[in-house]
């Protein structure tokens, strides 16, 4: 067992792609899958275009927007690696879960596209994954379109998101004009050919050394000269090219090339694989596990309710993070204090994908949840492992929900309470008398409607929302707050959330920066604090 779980631990790789809409991440992944004959492990794979056709109604909204809101896992093998692919919501607009589901992977893979550059979206999951000090790989796509110059994205990823970039490979040419790429390791040029590159199969690959006399006969003498004098300029002004720098995320390795045509995946992908890690271990509230440790562990990181409105079911999407999960084993939940059988997954699931019989570090698990788990749950064999929690992010859009039907009030609560646990919306509490109304908070504004479009068609509830001025949440750490004194008409509201913690809801980057001034004795956070290190407000306000 010892060495099985060692080698399954060192094959696998967890990764997200990160980008913004239309950079091209369902066409990458299309291609990613291409080489690797998918395995769907959990949720809901089918890539964009299948799913506008998808026959299983779950998730209207997705289907009538041809938008992907939630976010699912998929499983590939390719060489010996079985590779975990995280799903991110591609839309523009998209939810805390996008955040969490990074929270579950080993490294990441920011798309960009070569006329866009860093484009909003990226910018804010780069943060993310900045924060957690992952890998990241930079995969710059649509090259056989014109687009920038390739110098000026380095210096925009330096700039605008402070990571220095080590090109793997260089573009020759562009757009009509592109040529391929060179390899700088191999020292060869992987010639570009449109040649059925739009089929389902993978593009024929020719691979030409640079000190070749061949090279002539791809490459016209200026393009030669031109390769010869940037690889130059790289080799002596940029970066040198470290392990340590790439694993701590400080050092991105980048890539050149084009999704739609598959040129430059493969490539890609052998690289990544060698350079990604293994999964690592995980911070718990004892030190860290190893994913190698011979007892299973793992945490959950998302909930997905409803994936079949025809039965109420709940899946818990749990990433394993040590030992080997057998299909229907029992495990420590650790908030509950008690052992839980980890159900199989559910009907929906398995018509998705082949029955999982085991699992490995580095995997996800879809779980039947008959409400047992919360984002953040630990389940482990054996008592006393606890991970740290999956980190909540601050909401910047916020409405009053109201029910428009008071005998069906309870079942507003209720959706409302199941969407929070699930990680769609953030629940708060209004402290002022009478004011019963609870507050959501979103990260992106989409999630207005798919809170109003879910609690209808799932909950049987009708809900009017109305939209508040606020912008920006902070926790409120520090002594003698008095949250009954500190609203400001307009400018900022106190509230509570889930747990009881007081948070203020401030208009603009004025108002908040007006009582980080004015109050030096309170600290106004963006993330949740943990608990333990908090002061819930006496319940009620
Ligand atoms: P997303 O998931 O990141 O939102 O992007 P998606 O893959 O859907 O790609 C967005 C658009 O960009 C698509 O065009 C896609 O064909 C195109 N695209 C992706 N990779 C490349 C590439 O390497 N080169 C070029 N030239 N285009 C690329 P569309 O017209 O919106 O959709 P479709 O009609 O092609 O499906």
């Amino acid at each position: 067992m010892t060495n099985e779980l060692h080698r399954e631990v060192a094959r696998r790789r967890t990764f997200a792609i990160i980008s913004h809409p239309d950079a091209g991440k369902t066409t990458l992944t299309e291609k990613l899958l291409l080489y690797g004959g998918a395995i769907h492990l959990a949720g809901s794979v089918k890539a964009k275009r299948a799913r506008r056709h998808a026959t299983s109604d779950w998730m209207e909204l997705e289907k009538e927007r041809g938008i992907s809101v939630t976010s699912s896992v998929l499983q590939f093998s390719y060489r010996d690696h079985s590779v975990n692919l995280l799903d991110t919501p591609g839309h523009q607009d998209f939810s805390e879960d996008t955040y969490r589901t990074l929270a579950a992977a080993d490294a990441a893979v920011m798309l960009i596209d070569a006329a866009k550059g860093v484009e909003p979206q990226t910018k804010k999951l780069f943060k993310v994954c900045r924060l957690r000090g992952i890998p990241i790989f930079t995969f710059v796509n649509k090259l056989d379109r014109y687009g920038r110059e390739p110098l000026e994205l380095m210096n925009e990823l330096e700039h605008v998101l402070g990571i220095r970039s080590y090109p793997m490979n260089w573009p020759i040419g562009m757009g009509p004009d592109f040529r391929g790429v060179y390899d700088r390791q191999a020292r060869v040029v992987h010639v570009f050919s449109t040649e059925g590159s739009h089929g389902e199969s993978e593009v024929s690959e020719r691979s030409v050394a640079i000190d070749s006399d061949e090279i002539k006969t791809v490459l016209t003498e200026t393009e030669l000269a031109k390769l010869h004098e940037e690889i130059e300029l790289l080799d002596i002004g940029g970066d040198e090219f470290t392990r340590e720098k790439s694993d701590a995320g400080q050092l991105t390795p980048m890539f050149f090339g084009s999704a739609m045509t598959n040129f430059g995946v493969r490539p890609f992908l052998d690289a990544f694989l060698d350079l990604a890690p293994a999964p690592t271990s995980r911070l718990t509230t004892q030190g860290p596990r190893e994913p190698t440790h011979p007892k299973f562990a793992g945490f959950v990181f998302k909930i997905q309710a409803n994936m079949d409105p025809a039965h109420r079911d709940r899946i818990a999407f749990m990433r394993v993070v040590s030992g080997r999960y057998v299909k229907g084993m029992s495990a420590f939940h650790s908030r509950l204090g008690k052992d839980v059988r980890l159900a199989k997954p559910s009907q929906f699931m398995a018509a998705e994908r082949t029955s999982i019989e085991d699992a490995w570090p580095g995997d996800v698990i879809g779980l039947f949840d008959p409400g047992l788990y919360r984002i953040g749950d630990t389940l482990a064999e054996g008592t006393g492992v606890e991970f740290e929690g999956v980190p909540r992010f601050s909401p910047e859009f916020f409405a009053v929900v109201r029910s428009r039907d008071p005998l069906r009030r309870k079942q507003m609560e209720k959706g409302l309470e199941q969407l929070s646990e699930e990680g769609t919306v953030q629940i708060f509490q209004q402290l002022q008398m009478g004011m019963k109304d609870p507050i959501v908070g979103v990260v992106g504004a989409l999630q207005f409607e798919v809170l109003q479009y879910r609690l209808e068609h799932e909950y049987g509830a009708k809900i009017a929302l109305d939209r508040l001025p606020f912008s920006h949440a902070r926790w409120v750490v520090g002594a003698n707050f008095d949250p009954k004194a500190f609203d400001w008409e307009g400018n900022r509201q106190t509230v509570q959330d889930r747990d009881g913690l007081p948070l203020v809801l401030f208009r603009d980057d004025w108002a908040l920066q007006h009582a980080e001034d004015k109050h030096p004795e309170l600290k106004f956070v963006s993330e949740a604090p943990q608990l333990r290190q908090a002061t819930p407000l006496a319940s009620g306000g």
